[in-house]
């Protein structure tokens, strides 16, 4: 399949860079994090216990997610901007630590690939296990003061605190038994801590380029 992941740490400018790539070389994009978010956010409609793993994916498996270019459906509902709530950044690292959400998620993210024909997928675990036979992975990082930094350019916040709510979503992700967040072995890792984002978007380019002429 037609894969190029993204996957790195909050902040790393993956969305934004994912969305750009995918422009580039005419591939649909999957934001794989707005997935899990719509799991938290349905977790905190319903008023279920984060922690509660076999509640959680219970809903997991009965809640409708749709995905529309930018726009989230979550049960028939557009959550686009609720997903990004403060809220939803607190129990979602929790949730997505849960294998039952976890395999809900994964299938839905095959299946979206193979029905449409490829992608540009960004989450955290997209190389290593949702398309270990991606052509292409990147992961991105950048120094944590960048990355809280980036965050508060794009949503507003005190840096401090999101400073320290980004660690505290890198400490879940990087210690989660089923697929923490590591670079694929296969994996190129791009420090864009000192680069803009063209620069990242046409190295990324330059990359599928050289992949897909050897598959030639
Ligand atoms: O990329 P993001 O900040 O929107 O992701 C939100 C959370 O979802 C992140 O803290 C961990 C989880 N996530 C995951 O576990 N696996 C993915 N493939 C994507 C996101």
């Amino acid at each position: 399949m037609r894969v190029i992941a993204l996957d790195g740490p909050a902040g790393a400018g993956k969305s934004t860079i994912a969305r750009l790539v995918s422009l580039k070389v005419g591939m649909p994009f999957l934001d794989t994090g707005a997935m899990y978010r719509g799991i938290a956010f349905a977790v905190l409609r319903d008023g279920i216990d984060q922690h509660d793993c076999d509640a959680v994916g219970k809903l997991a498996r009965l809640t409708e997610l749709e995905l529309e270019d930018d726009a989230l459906l979550v049960d028939g509902v557009d959550v686009t901007s609720e997903i990004r709530s403060n809220d939803v950044n607190a129990v979602v690292s929790v949730i997505s630590a849960h294998s039952p959400v976890r395999s809900v998620l994964r299938d839905q993210q095959r299946l979206w690939i193979s029905s449409h024909n490829g992608g540009v997928v960004e989450g955290r675990d997209i190389g290593t296990v949702v398309f270990p036979d991606a052509i292409l992975k990147v992961f991105l990082t950048a120094s944590p003061l960048i990355r809280a930094a980036r965050r508060v350019a794009q949503s507003g916040g005190d840096t401090a605190r999101v400073a320290e709510s980004i660690a505290q979503r890198d400490h879940l992700d990087t210690t989660r038994l089923d697929s923490p967040l590591r670079p694929a072995e296969d994996s190129i890792v791009l420090d864009t801590s000192e680069m803009t984002i063209e620069q990242v978007v046409e190295a990324i380019a330059r990359l599928f380029e050289d992949v897909e002429l050897r598959m030639k």
